[in-house]
């Protein structure tokens, strides 16, 4: 299924015509920064907001932008997974919706190009600590949990989630997205 903002995988008609207003670019990973900051880390220094990985040739940071303002953001960087031999694999960061668009198809559709981006990129395989609280979100989107759930100081209880990237037959990605 393809919204005019060139995403495959929504579902739902009400989030297609919340997120269709939206546009997915990939954009600096300082643009990222200060939504991670305001909604996965907002006890915590500007400064903490900052991944290891964000400046690996190989990564990358998507926004989604309503107008000229970011509500939404994700990054990914190549980084193996223990106990898996994908040859591409990924590491999903700071995937975060602005409080005012959650719930409304943006985390669904900013997802979905980042896995569409990887894919094409050549990475197999997506992987992440996913906060329990958000769990649910993600096993919509079709991740599965490995182990037991974790602690993450000061964050809170994680578990471990991944997917192997496959694109289905009926989606399609706008080749400019992907330039
Ligand atoms: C979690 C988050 C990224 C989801 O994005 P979103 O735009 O709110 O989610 P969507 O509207 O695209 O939801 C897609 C589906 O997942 C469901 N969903 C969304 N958040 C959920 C949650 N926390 N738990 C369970 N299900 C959830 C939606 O109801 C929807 O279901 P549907 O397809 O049946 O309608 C976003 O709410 C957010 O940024 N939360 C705060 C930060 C956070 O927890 N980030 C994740 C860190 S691992």
């Amino acid at each position: 299924m393809q919204s005019s903002a060139g995403t495959i995988g929504l579902r739902s008609s009400d989030s297609l015509t919340a997120a269709s207003m939206l546009t997915c670019k990939v954009v600096a990973a300082e643009a990222t920064i200060d939504l991670r900051h305001r909604v996965l880390r907002p006890h915590q220094e500007r400064d903490d907001c900052y991944y290891p990985g964000d400046s690996d040739p190989q990564a990358i940071h998507l926004a989604a932008f309503a107008n000229t303002s970011i509500v939404a953001v994700c990054t990914a960087y190549p980084e193996i997974l223990a106990d898996q031999d994908f040859l591409a694999p990924f590491r999903l960061r700071g995937m975060a919706v602005a409080p005012t668009h959650q719930k409304n198809g943006v985390g669904r559709l900013i997802l979905n190009d980042l896995e569409a981006r990887i894919w094409s990129s050549g990475g197999d395989f997506l992987w992440f600590n996913a906060r329990t609280s958000a769990h649910g979100f993600y096993q919509k989107l079709g991740y599965e949990v490995t182990g037991d759930a974790f602690e993450i100081e000061p964050i809170g209880m994680h578990y471990v989630m991944f997917k192997r990237l496959v694109l289905s037959a009926g989606d399609q990605i706008q080749p400019s997205l992907l330039a």
